[in-house]
């Protein structure tokens, strides 16, 4: 499997997603500082591994803390969580996992400060591990949705990658495969970063499963030639009405796909589902460089001066959703109720 990252005794390795697919080289981040920037500069990108991420910074500004009474600790501690915090804004699992290592400094407030620092380090590993073991259940939750041969359409990168490893969306996919499923996968190249064809055809010809990459504005003329007869996305905030926000141009993808009549899943772990927020007007949108558009690969590609919008993600509304895979079941319409039962199923068996 691919190493999206790892806790070493170096330092938080990191696969460079930006040099992808041309180079396979890895970042090995020596502070929390440098993973606020890997985190910022997409070296590590995608829900999950955002969350990961900001969990093993966290431990890692802990452990280099020098700080020697608890509220020195404790004051340091906060900076670093909030620099983590600032990074980027969409995807939830990045507050979620800050908030898990702030809720496990306090429980340990009564012991040494080197005890927390290895406690918290712990935690990060576990989170790393737990997300793996998330996606993998996901697979399990969601092949059977699948078709048993056919196209599946896929936006943005929503695998190992994007994830500890194994992936989301492309974990079901991953899983549907194994059950012995022929799917060809059609990889929007999700422009402006291009993270479909740089990581997700990557990471699928990697494992050998059958991948087409298409234009982004191909994918309607597939779906009208019947090619593909599914499409499964992942997700970075899912809203308590299972409003989705996900990589720009998947809503475009969600109502082409209602118009095909073809199924449109979401797979995303518990730790992407926002209860606090209603719906997805409430999520906050990340707005990027507009270099990301008027260049492609460092070359200049629109006017100079040109105006240019360049929202990171957009919000399918929760009416073009079939289904929401979690790594405690597969949710559906009305998502009020079902995603509220899933999140307090898990509130309750922890
Ligand atoms: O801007 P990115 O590359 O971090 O956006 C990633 C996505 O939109 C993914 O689809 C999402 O995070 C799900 S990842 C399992």
């Amino acid at each position: 499997m691919i190493k999206t990252l790892e806790w070493t005794d170096a330092g938080v390795r990191l696969i460079d997603q930006t040099k992808l697919p041309t180079e396979e080289l890895y970042v090995t981040c020596k502070n929390y500082e440098e993973i606020a920037d890997a985190i910022r500069t997409m070296i590590v990108r995608g829900a999950p591994a955002i969350g990961v991420a900001a969990a093993m910074g966290v431990a890692l500004g802990a452990k280099q803390s020098p700080a020697k009474t608890l509220p020195e600790f404790e004051r340091e501690f906060d900076t670093i969580c909030n620099v983590l915090a600032s990074t980027r804004p969409t995807a939830v699992n990045l507050f979620w996992a800050i908030r898990r290592m702030r809720v496990k400094f306090n429980s340990l407030r009564a012991r040494p400060i080197e005890e927390i620092k290895e406690e918290l380090v712990a935690e990060a590993q576990r989170m790393h591990v737990e997300d793996i073991a998330a996606n993998k259940a996901m697979g399990r939750h969601g092949a059977a949705l699948l078709p048993e041969r056919g196209g599946v359409l896929t936006h943005c990168n929503a695998g190992a990658l994007a994830t500890a490893g194994y992936g989301t969306a492309l974990g079901v996919i991953r899983a549907a495969v194994a059950s012995g499923k022929q799917l060809n996968v059609f990889a929007d190249e999700t422009r402006p970063f291009l993270q479909g064809s740089r990581l997700t055809a990557w990471e699928l010809m990697k494992d050998g499963i059958p991948t087409t990459l298409i234009a982004d504005n191909m994918a309607g003329a597939m779906m009208r030639l019947g090619k593909i007869d599914a499409v499964i996305v992942g997700a970075d905030r899912i809203a308590a009405n299972g409003d989705v926000a996900n990589k720009i141009g998947t809503y475009s993808v969600a109502v082409l796909a209602k118009e095909h009549r073809i199924p449109f899943y979401v797979a995303a772990p518990i730790s992407t589902v926002d209860l606090k927020t209603g719906d997805g007007s409430g999520i906050p949108i990340e707005q990027r460089a507009a270099s990301e558009v008027t260049h492609l690969a460092g070359r200049q590609i629109a006017p100079d001066e040109v105006n240019v919008e360049n929202p990171a993600f957009d919000v399918t509304p929760n009416r073009y959703v079939s289904a929401i895979i979690t790594e405690l079941g597969v949710a559906r319409a009305p998502y009020e109720e079902s995603l509220a039962k899933l999140v307090n199923s898990r509130a309750q068996s922890s």
